[in-house]
Order: structure tokens, then sequence, then C-alpha cells
């Protein structure tokens, strides 16, 4: 990440418009050989309120923010954990899950607790990322990609690496904690992961 926002650099400048820094070294680590991603907040920018009651309507709503407030082309991520046993939530609400600032910690642990009674075979859940990418803030044909990645919610919070509901997602293919993964791997699997590839694939078949 480009943390000094006004180096001069033969990459493409986008604004990552997102304060979770645990999103944003993923989106570098996948995007950093091409893009020189600079954080919104290191442009001094505060986080738009996300109104929106869908993923993609969050992920517009903070694209269009930074775009405008840069004068930048802008990428934007909404995310979450869906869990079928509770009807999809906490879903748009993940990051507030135990209430407004909660901290990760706070969040898993909540849903740990909701679905203690909940058995083996009935823990489904999905990670899904809306990614919009903004060429300027008055972009009237943004790019706008999903990624879904499917899983279970583990019993326990295991691994110390990734960030958010990690410790507690089990990759549906391979039975491991997201936390527990390389980054390498948690990318290849991922629901940001997969969106990125897409959003990527229609960059260059634009470019
Ligand atoms: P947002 O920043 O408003 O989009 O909120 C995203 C919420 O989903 C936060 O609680 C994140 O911790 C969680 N989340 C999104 N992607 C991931 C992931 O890859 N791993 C773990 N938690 C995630």
């Amino acid at each position: 990440m480009n943390r000094a926002a006004g180096a001069a650099t033969d990459r493409q400048r986008i604004v990552f418009a997102s304060g979770n820094a645990g999103k944003a070294r993923e989106i570098e680590a996948m995007l950093g050989d091409h893009y020189d991603v600079i954080l919104q907040g290191d442009l001094g920018i505060e986080p738009v309120a996300e109104t929106g009651t869908t993923f993609e309507a969050n992920s517009l709503l903070k694209a269009e923010h930074a775009a405008r407030q840069s004068g930048l082309p802008a990428l934007a991520d909404d995310s979450g954990i869906e869990v079928d046993a509770l009807d999809g939530a906490p879903g748009v609400y993940s990051a507030r899950y135990a209430g407004i600032g909660a901290s990760d910690t706070a969040n898993l642990q909540k849903l740990l607790d909701v679905m203690q009674n909940v058995p083996a075979d009935r823990r489904g859940a999905r990670f899904r990322c809306v990614l919009t990418f903004m060429r300027h803030a008055d972009d009237n044909a943004p790019l706008v990609v999903e990624g879904i990645w499917e899983g279970r919610i583990a019993l326990a919070p295991c691994g110390d690496g990734g960030f958010g509901y990690d410790p507690i997602f089990i990759d549906a293919v391979s039975g491991v904690v997201s936390a527990a993964m390389p980054a390498a791997e948690k990318n290849a699997r991922s629901h940001r992961g997969k969106a990125l590839r897409e959003l990527q694939r229609l960059l260059a078949a634009a470019a």
C-alpha cells in the first residue's frame, strides 16, 4: 500500500474506499503489481455512511464517495457473511453485528453465541463480496462484480491469520479455517479474490 499518497509512480493510481486494514492488505496483495492502491484514509477522506440494504448499494455508495472526494478512480468493497440457519444474517450488517463500532472479536463471538445450539449439519454459511470500480465520480457505467465463498461456521475460533470472521469460517472444499490459511491460499479461494479476478478480466477487456 502506498501510504505516501503523493508518491510518483507509473502505475495507475486508484483510491480504495475502505478503512478496513484486512481488506486493504488483500486488495494490495492482489492488485499491487499493476495499480498504486491508495487508502481513502491516507487522503483524509472520511468513510461514507453505509445506508444501503444490499452489498451492491453500499459498494456503489462507497466508490462514488471516494471518487468524488479524491478525483481519482475508486475501488470499493462491500462484503459480509451470510448464515443459512439465520436466514442470511448478519449479511450487510456483518461489521456491526454486535453493535455500531463493535470489534471483529465481539462480532464473531456474538455469531458463535447465536449459533451455540445449531448442529454441525446446519452451520452452512458464505462470504459474499461486491466490488465496484468507478473511473470517476460521475461514471454512469461502473464495473460491479460479485464473489461468493461457500463454507460453514466453526464451533470455536481457530487460526491467527486474516481478519473479521476468518477464525470461525471453514472453507467448504478443503475443510480448513480461513484464518489458518496462508494469505495466498485465502485469496485464491475467497469471495474477494474471485470478485477481484473478475474485475481484472473486465478491466483488461475494456482497455
Ligand atoms: P464492510 O467493511 O462494511 O463491508 O463490512 C464487512 C464485514 O464483513 C466486516 O465485519 C468484515 O470483518 C467481514 N468480512 C468481509 N470479508 C471478510 C473476510 O474475508 N474475512 C473475514 N471477515 C470478512
